[in-house]
């Protein structure tokens, strides 16, 4: 049966698209309760030897079973019992071709000559030419029966998931909870419309996001990653000053080096090159951007906020004057910018954008996706620097990212402006089938559940000086340049390869591997978000790890 609520007229008005703005007026979530996480072991198959050319050798998801896969047509052409765990990938010079490595030295599976591999390639620049496209073939699954819960596998092996995921997983993989959660939820109801309705779970969810979030009087609208998140927030804003009578306000602000997903307002706002190059004709127009702060002459290796940069928030000014107020809806940008390589605001930075915003009349929109649910070691970043905005994005880490969920809490002022045409019309024309999915709701009660139950929220807070200190020690290896900072979040800043932009941090993101280390790579820089479940002593190893890496990349 399906079940879901209907509301109040005010609300069910409110909700005419995809939960709008759920009124934050129950409590009180269910708690699942934990079931251990059941195993499931692949069979193995044997195949024919595989045909001579260009191939890939991984080991099977969490059997440790060797696959050969064709690079050329990508099906895997044979499946070999391994029995033992390979050490390491290594990639060929030509770089098409990848395998695996047992204690150092090829593996070739029955059939096939050994002498017929490349041997790992360590001449020259250390590790070869590395395709990014035959590494994405590599399937990393979550081993969901490690007991510490913070490993991913490509081989069955446990690897140190350093970015929690894509930041999203700061309660490391499967948490059981989590799991129960979702089991569950489909069992009772697997859905729900959210046009005209909301069910209950959901009113909820949002209860518990706008407390937590320390601003119990905003609204939530759910929608199911960040790219939505922020597309709906920008709607919400030119809606908004529309629906107040200012329809010229229009134009939105974002930032150089920001990122905001890959939806069109995501990528136009943002302001990474390789997404304004390639999708050119399809930026949205009316959009201007503040300067990024990340200045390595002034503020290199700055521990936690720059001192330096909190000037280039008149820039803001500067803006204003140019376009006027009246033309400028919103100013987007994330707190911490997390994507294009932690780049920390300056002190009083975030403070002064906010006052010019208010002086003009423009609303702050921070895009917390990354920052939100604990990752400063606050519930989000605007509790961590004290600077609250108008609207804040959200996904990843609200359900630990294990269905897809993502939103946008408005303060009541703006969703108060949808709600004062006819009862029966919609007040905001948007919405998507999956807005406040049932179960990524239960994942994400579960979630906060967990957060709250085992204080990680502060451990992350207790974890980033540890953090810090070790991811600084680094300071003097080999190819680093910079390291930047900021509760449990850290980049480290590479020098390139002459002419070979991006390759230095895949070289190190390669041998950070051999080292039992998942690393995130980006640019020149190396990132690392460790789940809020880590120890300080697999804090001190992971970086450890990163300086054998570092090392062993020569220059
Ligand atoms: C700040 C920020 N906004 C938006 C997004 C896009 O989120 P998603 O990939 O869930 O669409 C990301 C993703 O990393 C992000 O870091």
């Amino acid at each position: 049966m399906l079940r879901v609520r209907a509301t109040s007229a005010r609300v069910a008005r409110a909700s005419g698209a995809a939960l709008f703005f759920t009124l934050a007026a129950c409590s009180g979530a269910s708690r699942p309760a934990p079931s251990p996480e059941a195993s499931a072991a692949p069979a193995t198959t044997l195949a024919p030897a595989a045909p001579a050319g260009p191939r890939l050798y991984v080991t099977n998801e969490r059997s440790g079973d060797l696959s050969v896969i064709d690079l050329a047509s990508k099906t895997v052409v044979a499946t070999v019992p391994l029995g033992k765990r390979p050490r390491g990938v290594r990639v060929s010079p030509d770089g098409t071709v990848l395998y695996v490595a047992l204690s150092g030295s090829p593996f070739a599976p029955p059939g096939v000559d050994e002498k017929t591999l490349p041997p790992p390639d360590r001449s020259a620049d250390g590790i070869g030419v590395v395709d990014v496209r035959a590494l994405k073939l590599l399937r990393v699954m979550p081993v969901g029966t490690d007991p510490e819960q913070l490993a991913l596998s490509k081989d069955g092996r446990r690897l140190f998931d350093c970015l929690s995921g894509l930041w999203c997983s700061p309660l490391g993989h499967s948490h059981p909870k989590v799991v129960a959660a979702i089991r569950k939820q489909v069992d009772t109801l697997d859905y729900a419309p959210a046009f005209q309705m909301g069910h209950e779970p959901a009113f909820q969810l949002a209860t518990r996001i706008v407390e937590l979030a320390g601003r119990p009087n905003d609204r939530v609208f759910f929608v199911n990653s960040g790219s939505e998140a922020v597309d709906t927030a920008l709607k919400i804003a030119v809606a908004y000053h529309r629906m107040r009578g200012e329809a010229s306000r229009t134009r939105i602000i974002g930032r150089e080096r920001g990122y905001h997903g890959v939806g069109l307002g995501g990528i136009s706002i943002g302001g990474m090159v390789a997404n304004r190059k390639m999708f050119a004709p399809l930026m949205i127009p009316g959009v201007d951007h503040l300067p990024h702060t990340w200045n390595p002459a002034e503020m290199a290796y700055s521990r936690g906020q720059p001192t330096w940069g909190a000037h280039l928030a008149e820039e803001l000014e500067r803006l204003v004057a140019l376009h006027d107020a009246s033309t400028i809806a919103a100013v987007i940008i994330e707190p911490m910018q997390g994507s294009t390589g932690v780049v920390v605001p300056p002190r009083g930075y975030l403070e002064r954008i906010r006052e010019i915003c208010t002086k003009h009349g423009i609303l702050l929109i921070f895009d917390e996706v990354i920052t939100g649910f604990g990752r400063l070691g606050a519930p989000f970043a605007a509790n961590y620097f004290n600077v609250q905005p108008d609207l804040t994005t959200f996904a990843k880490a609200v359900n630990n990212a294990s269905v897809p969920l993502g939103g946008v809490i408005a303060r009541d002022d703006i969703y108060q402006a949808f709600m004062t045409g006819p009862a029966h019309a919609i007040e905001f024309f948007h919405g998507y089938t999956y807005s406040a999915h049932p179960l990524a709701v239960a994942a994400a009660h579960a979630t906060l559940d967990v957060l709250a139950e085992e204080r990680l929220i502060e451990r992350a807070a207790e974890l980033a000086p540890v953090l810090e200190k070790a991811v600084h020690s680094l300071k003097g290896e080999p190819h680093v340049t910079d390291i930047r900072n900021l509760g449990l979040a850290a980049a480290i800043e590479l020098a390139p390869v002459s002419g070979q932009p991006g390759l230095k941090a895949v070289k190190v993101f390669e041998r950070a591997l051999d080292e039992g280390l998942l690393v995130r790579f980006g640019g020149e820089c190396l990132a690392v978000a460790p789940p809020f479940v880590s120890t300080a002593e697999e804090i001190g190893s992971m970086i450890e790890g990163l300086r054998r890496a570092l090392r062993a990349v020569p220059a």
